[in-house]
């Protein structure tokens, strides 16, 4: 009972309470991102061991001690880039997606310009997608209802430079740096190198070589933009209202976890269809993202300032260190695990996730994320 009680937290709260239970941080896994960047094939038994295990992991890194510049490019494609400009570069993406994306109606109810889209594009089952643009859930369709609790921006991997209307600036102003057309190839490129080395590090097979997929699509300030065949991958920028008005719509439509503490939702428990899943940010102020842990069946808090991964990230890399969540998705799951059923080999589970209303003290605060899906055509 004892050792049970320890992972358990209650918190101080009332309408939204929430008794918050989960795996002790030191039992959330993790793989150095470091490694991954500089000799990704050491780490499979790791990363294997990980998902078939728990079904999720975090990348996490230390806090960035160089004073070279962050725009130190990879000067050639067989360079290997120092892990001081790594890190500089990985933080110079994370910063620029944590200030990106100003949604243009942070609160509920959204401003009645609603859908600001970009180009449409077709996703890998030919439904017609923004490229980028607000989208609130309706499909631009006159009638349907809005999505009650979210808004959210989605950037086509496979060619940025056809994004029409890019949020204008960043959130603390303007600047003198790169442009956000150019921070947002920049950081979908570190997101699409993470995620390419860890599916070809679990499937232990080459990847179809693409442009955009060196180092220099996010170590470089101006990357040039990649057009890729084949290549459905998506960036969300989301905006989680966390209104009362929409905690209320939620909770009429009895929008409650199944498990254990059964909290309010915001997003229903559900799998991806996708191949890895980052969120490369994880939210210091608001909770939301809860990841399924497969070994100790508890729901592991991701975001939020109280969040187990929060503790599991400062405990591995000191104060100031950073951390990203990933998990996989259906056509991971069902690539992976083709025969390996019958061989009696260990399979890989597609994640759980959902996300939870925010604490009492914190309704009303929006909670913005990031989410890249990683999706091949030829995986799909
Ligand atoms: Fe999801």
């Amino acid at each position: 009972m004892a050792s049970s009680m320890a992972s358990i937290s209650l918190h101080p709260t009332a309408r939204f309470s929430a008794l918050s239970s989960g795996p002790p941080p030191s039992s959330i896994p993790t793989v150095p991102l470091l490694n991954l960047l500089k000799n990704p094939s050491s780490l499979r038994p790791l990363i294997l061991s990980h998902l078939s295990t728990h079904g999720y992991f975090l990348l996490t890194y230390p806090k960035s001690t160089s004073s070279s510049p962050a725009s130190s490019p990879a000067s050639s494609p067989a360079s290997s880039p120092a892990s001081s400009q790594l890190l500089s570069a990985v933080r110079a993406c994370v910063s620029s997606l944590s200030r990106l994306f100003t949604p243009p109606s942070p609160s509920w109810p959204p401003s009645s310009c609603a859908v600001s889209a970009g180009a449409v594009y077709f996703s890998e089952k030919d439904v017609p997608m923004y490229k980028l643009g607000r989208d609130d859930g309706t499909g631009g369709l006159p009638g349907n209802d809005p999505d009650r609790v979210r808004e959210y921006y989605r950037v086509a991997s496979a060619d940025v430079s056809l994004c029409q209307s890019f949020p204008p600036e960043p959130a603390d102003g303007p600047s003198d740096g790169p442009s956000a057309e150019a921070q947002i190839e920049r950081a979908l490129g570190l997101c699409r190198y993470i995620a390419d080395r860890l599916l070809a590090v679990a499937l232990g097979v080459p990847l179809k070589r693409r442009p955009g997929s060196k180092p220099a699509s996010f170590m470089s300030e101006e990357p040039r933009p990649a057009k890729r065949d084949g290549d459905f991958s998506l960036l969300y920028a989301m905006n989680y209202y966390n209104a009362p008005e929409c905690l209320e719509w939620a909770r009429e439509e009895g929008m409650y976890g199944s498990c254990e503490r059964r909290p309010l939702l915001v997003l229903k428990e559900h799998v991806d269809p996708s191949l890895f899943v980052l969120e490369p940010v994880i939210s210091e102020r608001v909770g939301g993202l809860e990841v399924f842990d497969e070994a100790s069946r508890l729901w592991v808090a991701v975001d939020g300032d109280r969040s187990p991964a929060h503790a599991r990230i400062r405990e591995r890399e000191g104060e100031g260190g950073g951390g990203m969540v990933c998990f996989v998705g259906k056509a991971f799951a069902d690539r992976f695990n083709e025969g390996r059923g019958e061989r009696g080999e260990a399979e890989i589970r597609a994640t759980r996730h959902r996300c939870v209303a925010p604490r009492e003290e914190q309704v009303g605060v929006c909670r913005r994320a990031v989410i890249f899906e990683q999706k091949y055509i030829e995986y799909m």
